[in-house]
């Protein structure tokens, strides 16, 4: 036999019944943006890589080691997005659509990051991402967070996942902050670890993100970014705790949150849950005002956030509502050769009488044994029995799979009864 080829490391297939609940999530996100009226915007997968570069920032893990990188037949340099910020400012200075003006937009679909794979971290998963063009306040910042909040309520997850917040201030402040952190770590060297010793000069501020248990104290004792903000950044983050606290969402100001992306600054956030081991971190984002500028366009406020939606399914599935697994309601088996255009037929009828109707027809033939043990394994409610003399009579047989007498109708009757016992809209 032929070798089989396998999947990607880290990439992984989505099989029924497991898209059902992919879905019914990407259906409650749908309609969460809809709520607050971001529109979505689809950019492709692939950019040219000095746009990450340019963004994420040269010195980032994601920059550095987890790009998928390549040369296109013109020799030119692309990578497969690893986020959608990035693009998402990139298509919008392209276009002009964010210069003086409001943009509430939204997008989701594949990522791709060469990092170790494990429980909660893939080299190819999904986000959905929302950014905010053109508002400086913390109102927009308090927008972002409430609409994670409200997603949180609707899919049952409010108790499983708590937001941590932090500021990063002005890029100038933080640059006089990083010279404090430097000589502070400078000065501790010998208890660094190596990751740490090799980010002290290239991205100090990583070394607070550290999660080795030994460092800990190190990093405890370390400069406080709070310690040199600028005036206006610590009025922004003021106003953004008074409005959180005004509106009842919870949070925790986490002074070691700082992101690993190099755009943003003011507000970063997460939403971290306790349930999903060491990828905790369902949602992450902030403000990122110099991007747009960065990135060749006019200065434009901006924030936002993107949720990694492989871990906000698994939440789901283990914390939040049930999802629907999609079975059919309904198994039409035919039997005998006269059965099958005349089924179809019928099947074609009910899709237009019912359109919530899921309804799946035998194909292959077989008897009524084995038609019957398809019809129970597709998890359908009810199978509706087509035979030679049902043709011929004008009738259908109904019956019910899991439980209940079996009957026989008229072939005109069967929408009704199907609409009444499934309780669905009909448009017969
Ligand atoms: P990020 O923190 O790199 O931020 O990713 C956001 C979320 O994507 C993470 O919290 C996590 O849920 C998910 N995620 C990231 N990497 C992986 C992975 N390898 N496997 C599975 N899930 C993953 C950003 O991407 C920013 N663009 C967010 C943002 C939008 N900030 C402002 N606007």
């Amino acid at each position: 036999m032929a070798k089989t080829v396998q999947s990607i490391r880290g990439m992984h297939d989505i099989l029924p019944p497991e898209t059902a609940a992919w879905q019914f999530v990407e259906g409650r996100l749908r309609e969460l943006m809809e709520a607050y009226a971001y529109h979505e915007i689809r950019m492709p997968l692939v950019e040219q890589t000095g746009l990450f570069a340019r963004s994420i920032g040269e010195v980032t893990d994601i920059v550095e080691k987890e790009m998928y990188t390549f040369e296109d037949r013109n020799g030119d340099s692309l990578s497969l997005r690893p986020e959608g910020t990035a693009s998402c400012v990139r298509a919008g200075v392209e276009h002009g659509i964010l210069h003086n003006q409001q943009q509430r937009l939204w997008y989701m679909g594949p990522m791709f990051r060469h990092e170790r794979p494990q429980k909660g971290r893939y080299r190819q998963f999904h986000q959905i991402g929302v950014e905010a063009f053109g508002m400086t306040g913390p109102d927009v910042d308090a927008e972002i967070i409430l609409m994670a909040a409200r997603l949180w309520q609707r899919l049952g997850l409010a108790d499983e996942v708590r937001l941590e917040i932090n500021t990063l201030g002005s890029a100038e402040a933080r640059a006089v902050y990083r010279r404090h952190l430097v000589d502070y770590f400078a000065y501790h060297e010998s208890q660094l670890d190596d990751e740490s010793r090799e980010r002290l000069h290239r991205n100090p501020m990583r070394i607070l993100d550290s999660k080795n248990p030994d460092m800990q104290d190190l990093v405890e004792g370390a400069p406080r970014l709070a310690d040199h903000l600028d005036t206006e950044s610590r009025e922004h983050f003021d106003g953004l705790l008074a409005l959180l606290d005004a509106l009842g969402v919870d949070y925790r100001v986490n002074h070691r949150l700082v992101r690993g992306l190099d755009y943003y600054n003011r507000t970063v956030f997460e939403w971290v849950t306790d349930h999903l081991g060491a990828q905790g971190t369902v949602c992450a984002g902030g403000r990122y005002d110099g991007l747009v500028r960065q990135l060749g366009g006019r200065a434009t406020p901006a924030a936002g956030f993107a949720i990694g939606l492989e871990r906000l399914i698994s939440l789901v599935a283990e914390h939040g509502f049930d999802t629907p697994a999609g079975e059919p309601h309904c198994y039409l088996g035919l039997l005998g050769e006269e059965a099958v255009a005349s089924g179809h037929r019928l099947a074609e009828g009910l899709r237009d009488a019912l359109p919530g109707l899921r309804l799946q027809v035998n194909c292959g033939g077989g008897g009524m044994k084995a038609q019957m043990k398809r019809a129970d394994k597709s998890g359908a409610e009810f199978a509706l029995i087509l035979g030679a003399d049902e043709v011929r009579e004008g009738r259908v047989t109904l019956k019910p799979l899991r439980g209940g007498e079996q009957v026989n109708l008229a072939r005109d009757a069967v929408a009704n009864e199907l609409a009444t016992r499934l309780q669905l809209e009909s448009k017969a």
